[in-house]
């Protein structure tokens, strides 16, 4: 059972989670997020403790043990410029990164776009997802999974999961990290819109892939060239003979 007041007693925000709404059961929180007219202010966070339907990237689905992970949506409502939307992307998985390192000193490693791996398995993933009319973005909700406390993942897997619980050898309290994760997340959103730039080398700091050969794969194309550096807008620049191309999407490997 989730404590919320042990939650609320470290949360040191002014918009971001301070709309909490907590449920045994969805679907998806980023499904609801999304779409509900109910949900609607800007920093709403939707904890439940088990997804029926929970998504990953590239219509993977995430599946977490009920009650023993965290497992959440944050709304992003105001300010949104489309054109730096995916820096969210990587300054989430940069403020999970710091929240797993402050309280667990963690060794975090993240691998593009938003994996966060800690001894190359994976603990946690985000899925940063928006609505717009026109061309105008009117919602973002970033998705995030935290592998904390379960014990164990029978099953095959693309990248082998891990627990805090595996990593760090004791079991933690989800209330703590979910507070810490939302009072750096509010930082980042700020950071977000003054200094883009710090979002961009606080994750290449993180990245280990930077450098080496690589192979990424987006759908039916394998793409083989060496990972130069990400763009301002947090795309991939791969190295494939003598030319950069930019990639968007798709899952990377060490070749
Ligand atoms: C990935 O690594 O592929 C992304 C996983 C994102 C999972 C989270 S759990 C909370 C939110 N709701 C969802 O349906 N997905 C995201």
């Amino acid at each position: 059972m989730f404590n919320i007041e042990e939650f609320d007693i470290k949360l040191d925000t002014e918009f971001i989670g301070r709309n909490f709404i907590y449920s045994d059961e969805v679907e998806s929180t980023n499904s609801l997020l999304l779409t509900s007219k109910e949900f609607n202010q800007n920093g709403t966070v939707l904890l439940a403790e088990h997804q029926t339907k929970g998504r990953g990237r590239k219509d993977r689905t995430w599946i977490s043990n009920a009650g023993q992970n965290l497992t959440f949506s944050i709304l992003l409502k105001s300010d949104l410029k489309d054109h730096k939307i995916n820096l969210i992307n990587l300054g989430s998985s940069v403020v999970v990164a710091q929240a797993l390192e402050n309280l667990f000193q963690l060794d975090i490693e993240l691998k593009w776009p938003n994996d966060v791996l800690v001894a190359k398995k994976k603990i946690a993933g985000i899925l940063l997802e928006s609505t717009s009319k026109g061309n105008k973005i009117n919602r973002i909700v970033v998705g995030i999974g935290i592998n904390v406390n379960q014990p164990n993942y029978p099953g095959k897997f693309d990248i082998q999961p891990t627990s805090i619980r595996k990593e760090f050898k004791s079991i933690v309290s989800r209330e703590r990290l979910l507070s810490e994760i939302l009072n750096l997340f509010e930082d980042m959103v700020d950071i977000w819109k003054k200094e883009p730039n710090k979002i961009l080398n606080d994750w290449r700091n993180r990245c280990k892939m930077i450098g080496e050969r690589i192979k990424i794969i987006d759908e039916e194309k394998v793409k083989a060239g060496i990972f130069i550096d990400i763009d301002d807008y947090g795309f991939m620049e791969l190295k494939i003979a003598d030319k950069i191309e930019k990639i968007h999407f798709g899952d990377v490997s060490l070749r």
